[in-house]
């Protein structure tokens, strides 16, 4: 297996570390336009692995894309990140052109992978990619909702002193502040609802931390987060190589699915070694449904900026 991650940032680098130490693929290359900096980053990471136990080969190249030949899954981290006191949204006029740019070079030489999507506004990006490249649908994936989810149920865990993998909980919509939706009503401690353990005032601060828990590190960082984004971006690609039909909230087209038609957003899916295989309708009451269609209204105004701008 090959995998390839296009920006040597500290969310693609995070990224490619994790990879490499799952032992994901035989080959991994990082890309970055940087003149040296994916080589440095890649022959760092290559350091590590007499330490670590894996023997993942890694290599680094300054925008050859010749370098990701063949690639099984690549992952787009490329663009800016936010500062804070800025929305994700906020970036689409730098780092739509950018991901379009990647996209391209990126299926020339690999017209057949599954492509991850990092870059923010992560919803529209996805949705961008779509469109401008005409590949399956099933092949593109936003990685939104695995991140939200993850800081959905470390909140959970703080809430109710429990450990994070003894909790089940997603978040839906869009991978913004004020569009995402944490499906506080099927979390679960081990089968049972968390509201037999939390009051429903811990559970609303629970989904707000949840819905800024972006907001909040890129106060505290300076610029946007990585751990977390780049585990879960390696997390998506694991399930995609083992094929390991995990149910995970991801950004994918949706055709009527969830009441929404041309957008990509975020609802679980299955995902497995062609992309995501499958969407899980899961009944949303009518609050629920309210917020997601809220939610589409919003990600639908921001994917019209791709029109204005030409790129679709
Ligand atoms: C975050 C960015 C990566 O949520 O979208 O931290």
């Amino acid at each position: 297996m090959k995998i390839t991650v296009v920006g040597a940032g500290a969310v693609g680098a995070t990224c490619a570390d994790n990879i490499a130490r799952r032992q994901l693929a035989e080959e991994l290359v990082l890309l970055d336009i940087k003149d040296g900096f994916a080589e440095g980053k890649a022959l760092d990471m290559m350091q590590t692995a007499a330490l670590l136990g894996f023997e993942t080969k890694i290599t680094g190249s300054t925008n050859d894309y010749s370098k990701t030949a063949n690639s099984d899954v690549v992952v787009i981290t490329s663009g800016l990140p936010r500062k804070p006191g800025m929305t994700r949204e906020e970036l689409i006029g730098i780092n739509a052109g950018i991901v379009k740019g990647v996209a391209e070079s990126i299926l020339k030489y690999s017209p057949n992978a599954v492509i991850v999507i990092i870059s923010n506004p992560m919803d529209t990006m996805t949705y961008l990619t779509l469109k401008a490249t005409g590949i399956a649908a099933n092949r593109i994936i936003g990685m939104g909702g695995i991140l939200d989810s993850a800081r959905f149920k470390c909140y959970l865990s703080l809430a109710l002193n429990a450990s994070p993998n003894d909790l089940q909980g997603f978040v839906i919509g869009g991978h913004g502040d004020t569009t995402m939706i944490p499906m506080t009503r099927f979390a679960t401690y081990q089968g049972q609802p968390v509201s037999d353990f939390l009051d429903a005032q811990t559970l609303k601060k629970v989904a707000a931390d949840t819905m800024v828990g972006g907001a909040t590190l890129t106060s505290l960082l300076g610029t946007s987060a990585w751990y977390a984004p780049g585990a879960a971006g390696a997390s998506l690609v694991e399930a995609i190589i083992r094929d390991q039909k995990k149910l995970f909230t991801c950004c994918v087209s949706l055709n009527g699915e969830y009441g929404q038609k041309d957008i990509c957003l975020g609802v679980p899916v299955v995902i497995g070694r062609n992309g995501w295989e499958k969407i899980i309708d899961y009944p949303l009451n009518q609050e629920e449904k309210t917020s997601f269609d809220k939610s589409a209204e919003a990600v639908r105004n921001m994917n019209k900026v791709l029109y204005d701008m030409k790129l679709v």
